[in-house]
């Protein structure tokens, strides 16, 4: 019998992954299927459960349950301590393992596939909700001479420098201190674009040639990335393919293997 993964969410109708994984599975001759599940909001442990009652080996967990993986886990890694979420969980007899393969797909997108590496760079994280603290501890790890998380709510940012308090290239403030500062990489970790809204980003922060990287994707530029090109971003970029290396980084703490992310992600372009 195949092993059966599963993305989790509500929505999830939407959901990139079962073609993605499907993807590595072909391509890594792994006999596996992988299902979406709409869980319902307040059934998240429940669909869980049932789902490993049908043997089910692992799943990948998105909108809005990263938190409640988070405390469904019974043993987590280092990584998903730190970031406070859980977007995998591997089942292992009645072992529910959690990781967080936010931050790694974020870093590997940013360094490999956009060639911008993040040792020695200004880098500006915009947002200081789950989405940002889940990718901080990779991006830190790189080594970036100065990462700042800009938020609404200032307080938060600051609050949320105090998780990682080795590393002194941190810092927390509010869209205002930006003010005669640049930055060569700016990472919007914040959920306005869903609400088609903008960040009040003070023109000046994109230095010369600087990344605009959007975690959000979807059809065309989202309002950041069109902010951004018109505050002179000199690259943009969407979060399609930290989607894909995620995905990749699951796959890899499910099966032990590592596919080439290169043909899945130039596909997805292709039918974007
Ligand atoms: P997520 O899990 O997607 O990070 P979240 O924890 O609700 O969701 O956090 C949303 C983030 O987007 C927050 O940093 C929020 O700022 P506040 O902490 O000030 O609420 C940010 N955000 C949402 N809408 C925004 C907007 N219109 N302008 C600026 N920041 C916004």
């Amino acid at each position: 019998m195949s092993d059966l993964y599963a993305v989790i969410g509500n929505p999830v109708a939407h959901s990139k992954s079962p073609l993605i994984h499907r993807a590595f599975a072909r391509q890594t001759d792994q006999d596996l299927v992988y299902e979406a599940i709409l869980a319902p909001l307040e059934e998240f442990e429940a669909t869980l459960d049932a789902f490993r009652a049908r043997a089910g080996k692992g799943v990948n967990v998105t909108v809005p349950f990263k938190l409640e993986a988070f405390h469904y886990s019974s043993l987590r890694t280092a990584r998903a301590a730190r970031a406070g979420a859980v977007n995998t969980l591997k089942f292992d007899g009645p072992e529910a393992l959690g990781d967080n393969t936010d931050g790694v797909g974020l870093v590997t997108d940013l360094e490999q596939n956009l060639g911008r590496p993040l040792a020695g760079r200004r880098v500006l994280l915009m947002g200081a909700g789950g989405a940002a603290r889940g990718v901080l501890l990779p991006v830190l790890e790189r080594g970036p001479a100065a990462l700042v998380i800009v938020n609404r709510t200032a307080a938060r940012a600051v609050e949320l420098c105090r998780v990682f308090p080795e590393f002194p290239a941190l810092d927390g403030c509010g869209y205002e201190a930006l003010e005669g500062r640049s930055f060569d990489i700016v990472i919007n970790a914040t959920s306005a674009s869903l609400g088609d809204q903008l960040p009040p980003l003070p023109g000046g922060v994109f230095a010369t040639g600087a990344l605009a990287y959007d975690m959000m994707y979807g059809k065309g530029l989202t309002p950041f990335l069109r902010l951004a090109r018109t505050q002179g971003a000199g690259q943009l970029a969407d979060g399609l393919g930290m989607l894909v290396e995620q995905a990749a980084e699951s796959f890899h703490f499910w099966r032990g293997l590592r596919p080439d992310t290169r043909p899945v992600l130039e596909a997805l372009r292709r039918e974007a």
